[in-house]
């Protein structure tokens, strides 16, 4: 079970990372740490602020943050950190991102914060607790068919027109009665979790994008798998989140086809 002071310190840090991002939101340079793959100085100054605010509270536990910090990984806690969830949005003024705090224990993760600072949203789930947005309970949509729903992909940063989660995406746009990409996986999770979309999936995220994100998911009562329906694993790149209704084989299905 996620313990509450673990939680309270969590949604703190998340909140403290959000009022940092939107300093820099003025005043960030923009490097690219690959192509198309970018960093500013709001990254590191939010993952240190949250890095130094559960360090201090827990000097015992592990660390997986993105932006370079991969610290006692054998701990049985460990804290699974993205500092700025949709980065090419910040640097160009698409309020879309957010703070995305998970802590695993024993390689289950027990706990999920994301902070949304532009629209002051914070999304919090303790294993076995439920899930909630600003203390309110939260649930996922009731839409049964992709033909009515909802639905998001989240593709690699550069990538050919013939890369496999183009073809991916091809394969359902026929289907979908709305088909984005939105540049945050992590609040696509937080999205799916509250019935604001009614599936998301992804074939190239890191155990940060995803590991706060998919307690939120499960605990609020929707669906996480791998595309092909196997149990899902945070440290893989291989998602398909659902609000758990038949909609979850119908986009498994149209995922997995043969795609030559
Ligand atoms: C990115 C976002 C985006 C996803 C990328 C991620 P970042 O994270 O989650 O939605 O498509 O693959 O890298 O780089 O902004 O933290
Ligand atoms: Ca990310
Ligand atoms: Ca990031």
């Amino acid at each position: 079970m996620g313990d509450e002071q673990q939680c309270r310190t969590a949604c703190k840090a998340a909140r403290a990372a959000g009022a940092i991002l939107q300093e820099w939101a003025h005043k960030f340079t923009v490097r690219e740490k690959g192509p198309a793959n970018l960093v500013t100085e709001a990254d590191f100054a939010a993952q240190n602020v949250i890095v130094e605010m559960i360090r201090s509270e827990f000097p015992d536990h592990g660390f997986l943050a993105e932006e370079g910090l991969d610290e006692a990984p054998e701990r049985p806690y460990r804290w699974i950190i993205d500092p700025l969830d949709g980065t090419s949005n910040y640097v160009h003024r698409f309020p879309y991102y957010g703070v995305s705090i998970g802590l695993e224990y024993r390689h289950q993760i027990v706990l999920g914060v994301i902070f949304d600072p532009n629209r002051d949203e914070l999304f919090v789930a303790e294993r076995g607790r439920g899930a909630r947005l600003n203390d309110q309970p939260i649930r996922p949509s009731h839409v049964t068919s992709l033909c009515q729903a909802f639905v998001v992909a989240s593709l690699p940063s550069a990538i050919s027109s013939d890369h496999p989660s183009v073809r991916r995406l091809l394969q359902v746009l026929p289907h979908a009665q709305s088909l984005q990409r939105t540049g945050s996986a992590a609040l696509n999770l937080a999205y799916v979790a509250c019935g604001r979309m009614d599936a998301f999936w992804s074939s190239s995220l890191k155990p940060w994008d995803v590991a706060a994100g998919s307690l939120i998911v499960t605990e609020a009562g929707g669906n996480i798998t791998r595309m092909s329906g196997a149990p899902f694993d945070p440290m893989l790149p291989d998602l398909l989140a659902s609000n758990g209704s038949a909609l979850h084989q119908e986009l498994q299905d149209l995922l997995t086809a043969d795609l030559a």
